[in-house]
């Protein structure tokens, strides 16, 4: 019997996320995102073909490195206008039983003590359903627009993002200890101080002085993901992710980004199959092999290279509009997501023009576009599991929600009659469902060693 395959809906609370000009096709409903009603749909439809989880991603600024300025992005709805992530999940909560909710979280513009506090409000909420992508930001613009004067340099968000994970740990696993609420009405006596810890907190980044705000949630430390994958970020992502986010274009480029991650982690100390990694990929698929390229066509007639190249600028931290779109992308170390850079340069026999960067981008960002009929498809997502390594996917969107109802309908049906996605929803709290275990950290995740 295969491993079954993870499932997460990849998507973000804008217009304009993975796919770039798509929101002009007539049947995109994408417009809609500032209404509950397209959230509590989209659950439902997920729900439906039992994903794992929503994974909600995040920015806090604009995508102004393309021209010097936020014009383009503006113009096109690249990532802007962009809600917040965290107020969507709880009616979403609502209408579900078992989805998970993984969303983003810039630490670099997020006070600890608020922060640790909103995501504890989200498991409550939740039931224990909801995970938290730590990512460090990469927008210059993001920085300025929470009062920094400049980001600070890639290797040292790191080193921020390192202590910053050692406060969340004081406050959501040591700051109330497993007694600490009593409910006495008899007594009066709701909680009782001396079991609460004053988390004190004075370092090299950050300092705190505070007892987390809220009781212990669910699963009081949120599931933990993580998408970073320079050598820097891998390290941090071994350590401290149970889910790991990761992109490449091929299974070439992938295939070694895994093993590394997975050799990490094991020299960490943890068992490498406690990472769960989800590699993103886009799926068109329609009954048959023709329709699914037909659908291609079809989406391909609203793409904007504009907007892929803003957002393309914006994730590299490279101004792309002074680029000829014949020259050739080469390596190089850039202080925004190295992971793209590498996922179009790190595959020596292949050479991208910035042209055909952009055309890339356009639908499916830089993830791998898998086009077909349900066999085809499943055939491709098999191979991808196989030759990397990972344990499942993280599904952008072409046309929302059309995408997602396409691979709920037709997609889970061929993946669950080759025995590779389950027919049901395991119980519990997002780390139950995915591990089989107690809702809480356990040894020997670096998290679990704060638990009181
Ligand atoms: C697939 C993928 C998805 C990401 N999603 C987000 C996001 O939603 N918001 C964000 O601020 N950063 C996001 N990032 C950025 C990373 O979390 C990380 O901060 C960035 O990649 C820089 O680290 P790196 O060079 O180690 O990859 C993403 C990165 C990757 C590869």
């Amino acid at each position: 019997m295969p491993n079954e395959i993870l499932l997460n809906a990849f998507d973000m609370n804008c217009m304009a996320h993975q796919s770039f000009g798509l929101w002009r096709h007539p049947r995109d409903r994408s417009v809609n995102y500032k209404t509950t009603e397209y959230w509590t749909d989209l659950a439902q439809t997920l729900e439906r073909g039992l994903f794992d989880g929503l994974f909600l991603a995040d920015v806090l600024g604009t995508y102004d490195v393309y021209g010097g300025s936020p014009g383009a992005a503006i113009r096109t709805a690249t990532q802007i206008p962009v809600n917040d992530p965290t107020l969507v999940i709880p009616p979403m909560a609502m209408v579900t039983e078992n989805l998970c909710f993984g969303v983003t979280g810039t630490l670099s513009y997020e006070s600890p003590v608020p922060f640790a506090r909103r995501m504890s409000t989200l498991d409550h909420l939740t039931g224990g359903r909801v995970g938290w992508n730590v990512v460090t930001g990469y927008l210059q613009s993001a920085a300025k627009g929470t009062g920094q004067v400049d980001q600070s340099a890639h290797d040292t968000r790191y080193d921020i993002a390192e202590e910053y994970m050692e406060i969340m740990y004081k406050l959501w696993e040591a700051s109330w200890s497993e007694n600490a609420v009593r409910l006495d009405r008899k007594a009066g006596v709701f909680a009782d101080p001396d079991r609460i810890e004053q988390i004190k907190h004075d370092g090299l980044y950050l300092s705190i002085d505070s007892p987390h705000l809220c009781e212990p949630s669910p699963q009081r430390t949120p599931i933990l993901y993580q998408a970073g994958s320079s050598p820097k970020g891998r390290s941090f992502a071994a350590k401290h992710a149970e889910c790991v986010f990761v992109v490449g274009p091929s299974t070439a480029v992938l295939t070694s980004v895994v093993a590394d991650l997975r050799q990490r982690a094991t020299d960490g100390g943890r068992d490498p199959a406690d990472l769960k990694i989800f590699a993103m990929m886009t799926v068109i698929v329609a009954p048959t092999d023709e329709e699914a390229q037909a659908k291609l066509a079809d989406y391909q007639r609203y793409v904007s290279h504009e907007s892929a190249l803003a957002v393309l600028s914006g994730w590299t931290g490279i101004d792309f509009s002074h680029f000829s779109l014949d020259d050739k992308l080469t390596n190089s170390k850039v202080e925004g997501i190295q992971g793209v850079m590498d996922a179009f340069t790190a595959d020596p026999g292949r050479v991208w023009t910035i042209r055909e960067i952009a055309e890339k981008i356009a639908i499916g960002g830089p993830s791998p576009v898998v086009v077909g009929s349900p066999t085809t498809v499943v055939n491709e997502m098999e191979r991808w599991v196989r030759e990397t390594d990972v344990d499942g996917f993280n599904l952008a969107r072409v046309v929302a929600p059309e995408t997602f109802v396409d691979v709920v309908d037709l997609v889970v049906p061929e993946m669950q009659s080759r025995g590779i996605y389950k027919r049901e929803y395991r119980p519990g709290t997002y780390r139950e469902k995915l591990y089989g275990r107690g809702p809480h950290l356990t040894t020997p995740h670096p998290g679990s060693a704060y638990h009181r």
